[in-house]
């Protein structure tokens, strides 16, 4: 369109007349299922706005103090007045933007101090920051294995892992959720020689369930297979250093690749991959999600590096959060409600409902009592389950997880999900 004609009618279609075959058609039924379901006066689940965030914790959302139940900021680093200070430096000091790929022109100092700062969270030798943690998974999947080879992955897991696997040219082997057995079976019917990758996730962000990654490594090595765990939800609060699950349940040496994400525990935007393969640095040329897209602006990765040296150092955070999720674990379970896990496992707490429309009821009751939750539903969950997603933050008090509890109660009364 010219600039000419932009001015001229800025409401002009771009697409006029409807084309014979609409592609748009195979997402009638999608349509037509929201529409209904606003039509019965609930608000749309998936277009909140946060009109002004006041801290980790409290967001003000259509003019009511609301607390935030349902970020990943798990340990509260958005707010940090370090990560604050560093961002705001980088963003006087290299401007707002590099305009390049990491291999040409958008590498600046802060890029390399941030993987300078992985290096020394994980103890690796090497890390390579990507845009996204999406990418991460995106590019690392996809230039590990190639055609010939396999990629076995958790049925359950995330979108990033499944679209890695379908960018590469390898096959696709799946395992039941969880299941050491299914995953012993499954890689034992695969010829010998191909080379094999088996992706695993710390935490699974649905049910906020662990890995049992001692038993799925043990596995995995027998059938001489290199392993990636994706820790973008076990980053921070999990293990001594706070390194993940892996790091937690002792698999330190066996994990090849651990992706992450900066968009969790660490506040901000971008992902990573860690390892001590000595050939890693390779992947800076072949791995097309790194090579051909621009590079994080200078201020996002100042304030990811002061983020995660912070989170090293982070052990009274890390204490408070699990405080936080057993007793939030332990009162939703006492007023009754079903969740994804007998225990706390993880800082994700999932309460599991019936179907859509309690579901929807029960999140609008919550965000009307002020606590925003996540509402999650197929194909993101596993199994066609319908859930409220809770995830708590290192910064919620004592006091707001009373309150959440009571919100809870009140809105499981209101819908008629709790007697
Ligand atoms: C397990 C897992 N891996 C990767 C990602 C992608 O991370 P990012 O938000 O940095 O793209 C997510 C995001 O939700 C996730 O849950």
């Amino acid at each position: 369109m010219t600039e000419a004609a932009q001015t001229a009618d800025d409401t002009q279609p771009l697409s006029p007349a409807m084309p014979e075959r609409d592609l748009f058609s195979k997402f009638d039924p999608l349509i037509a299922e929201r529409e209904a379901l606003l039509a019965t006066g609930v608000r749309d689940p998936f277009a909140i706005v946060m009109d002004q965030v006041t801290s980790p914790t409290e967001a003000m959302i259509q003019g009511r103090k609301t607390i935030l139940l349902g970020t990943y900021n798990y340990m509260g680093m958005t707010f940090d007045p370090d990560v604050i200070a560093a961002g705001k430096k980088a963003l006087d000091e290299f401007g707002a933007g590099t305009t390049g790929s990491r291999v040409l022109n958008g590498t600046y100092d802060p890029h390399t101090d941030c993987e300078a700062a992985l290096r020394e969270f994980y103890g690796t030798k090497h890390a390579m920051v990507f845009s996204t943690g999406y990418q991460a998974n995106l590019g690392m999947i996809s230039t590990l294995v190639g055609k010939g080879e396999y990629v076995i992955l958790d049925a359950d897991s995330h979108a990033s892992i499944y679209d890695g696997c379908w960018l590469g040219n390898a096959e696709i082997v799946r395992f039941r959720h969880n299941s050491v057995e299914d995953l012993d079976k499954r890689l034992g019917r695969l010829p010998k020689e191909p080379g094999k990758l088996v992706v695993l996730e710390g935490v699974y962000s649905m049910l906020g369930d662990v890995a049992p990654l001692p038993e799925m490594v043990a596995v995995a090595k027998k059938h001489g297979a290199m392993i990636l765990c994706d820790e973008a939800h076990g980053m921070g609060f999990f293990g001594e250093h706070g390194r993940g699950v892996f790091e937690e349940m002792g698999c330190s040496d066996d994990i090849d690749f651990v992706v992450g994400t900066f968009s969790k525990s660490v506040g901000t935007v971008g992902g990573f991959c860690v390892s001590n393969h000595p050939k890693f640095e390779v992947l800076r040329l072949v791995c097309r999600p790194y090579v051909f897209t621009a590079s994080l602006p200078p201020s996002v990765v100042a304030t990811a590096a002061t983020s995660i040296r912070k989170l090293m150092h982070a052990g009274e955070k890390r204490a408070h959060l699990w405080k936080n999720s057993r007793r939030l674990h332990q009162g939703l379970r006492d007023l009754g409600f079903t969740l994804g896990t007998q225990t706390a496992q993880s800082a994700i707490i999932a309460v599991i409902l019936p179907e859509q429309d309690t579901t929807v009821r029960m999140w609008q009751a919550l965000l009307e009592l002020g606590l925003y939750v996540n509402m999650a539903r197929p194909p993101a969950t596993p199994a066609g389950t319908f859930l409220l997603r809770c995830s708590l933050c290192a910064e919620h008090t004592d006091d707001q997880v009373g309150e959440i509890l009571e919100k809870f109660a009140a809105a499981g009364r209101a819908v008629g999900c709790l007697s």
